[in-house]
């Protein structure tokens, strides 16, 4: 019998719960595991390995001490997780910010294995994350933070182990820092450590747009099959960062119009529409988007009732709940962020007939840019931009299609079928490798 033969059975000896985990307060990872359980039955005879996805493979947990500019020592939590490593290195970005808990990093790692599976990058999945609010620190200070972190992971990382690259509050300089650290460590430049470098160290052109292109690209295929018209399509926005001004501007110069964006600092609406290059110059120059000219202030939660055709939740996870499911008035949600949606708000939505593109299609678009910047890295030969963007588009094309007929088949949402396809790849990797010894 080969390992793909097995019965399903589930397998006996196993906690249901790790025990690093409070099974009273599961966190994001509680969101993932609900989530799987949503697909095994669609698995067939694979469910048999299901349990390989429920607990990441490796978890490194480390303290980062760094000497303040004030002459004080801090310490710092840091993290990094590798979920999936079944079909390839583990892949995922480093987030600094105050609310970083294992759990999350746990989950936004599996989300990743997810993710690279379901546009079929040769990838698992990984993660990790600073337990810092990085707004609070100078800029030597989070070099200091970055390089020490850098030495303490780089136990598991890799060009060839696992590849970290940009996601909340860390940028391309950052991945300068990391990339030059694990250099000196290593004794050799190693430019594929890292991706979404800047461009004169090995980045990759397109990167810093792609995650917004690919809500872009994955949100206008959507429009489509429902007919919805992209010219002045109206838009809203959380988050106006990497990914959330990437996506509206990249909608705005399509003919759609942005009528409300909300980012860390509040909420401005325009029925009118927003500039949204105009509103990246604003924020830099006044360190808010509220204010904008010709822009009215809403309140924080207004911002989910606002009357739109395209809602892009492109901040941070669990922001569409129960307690807000119900008001959305979009016809389509494409999720920018990772886990923005809870499972209880996927079913209300789906029972109103608002169809939800999912983090781990729409907002691959920068995994996708990061593997080929990686396979740039390793043969020393760069691309053009368009060349980029058109192989871009094409795979982020190819997979909406697909995962759109897998859910027309299956009566399912795009998320469970995103799920089934990706998840199948996985675990028939699992099942085709077996267990070693
Ligand atoms: N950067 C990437 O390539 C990438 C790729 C895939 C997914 N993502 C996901 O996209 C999301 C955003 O990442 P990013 O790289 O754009 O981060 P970023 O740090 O560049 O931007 C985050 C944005 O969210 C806003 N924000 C933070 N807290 C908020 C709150 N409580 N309410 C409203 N807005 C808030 C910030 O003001 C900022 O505009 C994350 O979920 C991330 O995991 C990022």
């Amino acid at each position: 019998m080969t390992t793909t033969e097995h019965d399903t059975t589930p397998p006996r000896h196993t906690h249901e719960i790790p025990s690093y985990l409070d099974p009273r307060h599961l966190g994001p990872y509680g969101i993932f595991l609900e989530q799987v359980e949503r697909v095994t039955p669609y698995l067939g005879k694979l469910a048999y390995w299901v349990e390989t996805l429920k607990r990441p493979k490796r978890i490194l947990v480390v303290d980062v001490p760094i000497h303040l500019d004030d002459g004080t020592v801090a310490h710092f939590e840091g993290y990094r997780v590798q979920h999936n490593t079944s079909r390839g290195p583990a892949k995922g970005g480093i987030r600094y910010h105050q609310d970083v808990t294992l759990s999350e990093v746990m989950a936004l790692s599996a989300w990743m294995t997810v993710k690279n599976a379901a546009v079929n990058l040769p990838y698992g999945g990984g993660k990790g994350g600073i337990r810092i609010d990085p707004r609070k620190y100078s800029t030597a200070e989070l070099e200091r933070l970055t390089r020490r972190y850098t030495t303490e992971i780089g136990l598991i990382i890799g060009p060839e182990k696992d590849i970290p690259a940009p996601d909340v509050n860390t940028n391309p300089q950052i991945m300068a820092w990391m990339m030059d650290t694990y250099s000196m460590n290593t004794g050799k430049t190693a430019t594929g450590v890292v991706t979404g470098k800047p461009i004169s160290l090995g980045g990759s052109l397109g990167r810093s747009d792609a995650t917004g292109r690919g809500v872009f690209v994955t949100g206008a295929q959507a429009m489509q099959k429902l007919g919805v018209p992209l010219e002045g399509a109206r838009v809203a926005v959380q988050g106006f960062g990497n990914v959330g001004n990437a996506a509206a501007r990249i909608f705005h110069d399509h003919g759609a119009k942005i009528v409300c964006i909300q980012d860390v600092t509040g909420t401005i609406y325009s029925s009118a529409g927003i500039n949204p290059h105009q509103a990246i110059e604003h924020l830099r120059s006044t360190g808010s988007i509220l204010g904008m000219p010709d822009t009215d202030t809403l309140d924080r939660d207004a911002f989910w009732e606002t009357e739109c055709d395209v809602l892009i939740p492109a901040a941070l996870e669990n922001q569409i709940t129960e307690a807000n499911a119900g008001r959305i008035r979009a016809k389509v949600i494409v999720e920018g962020a990772n886990g923005p949606t809870t499972p209880a708000a996927d079913d209300i939505l789906h029972e109103r007939g608002v169809t939800v593109v999912p983090d781990v299609l729409a907002n691959a678009g920068g995994v996708t840019v990061s593997y080929f910047e990686w396979v740039q890295d390793f043969s020393s030969f760069f691309w053009t931009e368009d060349e980029i963007n058109a192989r871009l588009d094409r795979i982020m094309t190819e997979a909406f299609g697909s995962l759109w007929d897998v859910a027309a088949r299956h009566k399912v949402t795009l998320r469970t079928a995103a799920y089934i396809v990706a998840c199948t790849r996985v675990l028939e990797a699992r099942a085709l490798r077996g267990l070693y010894p």
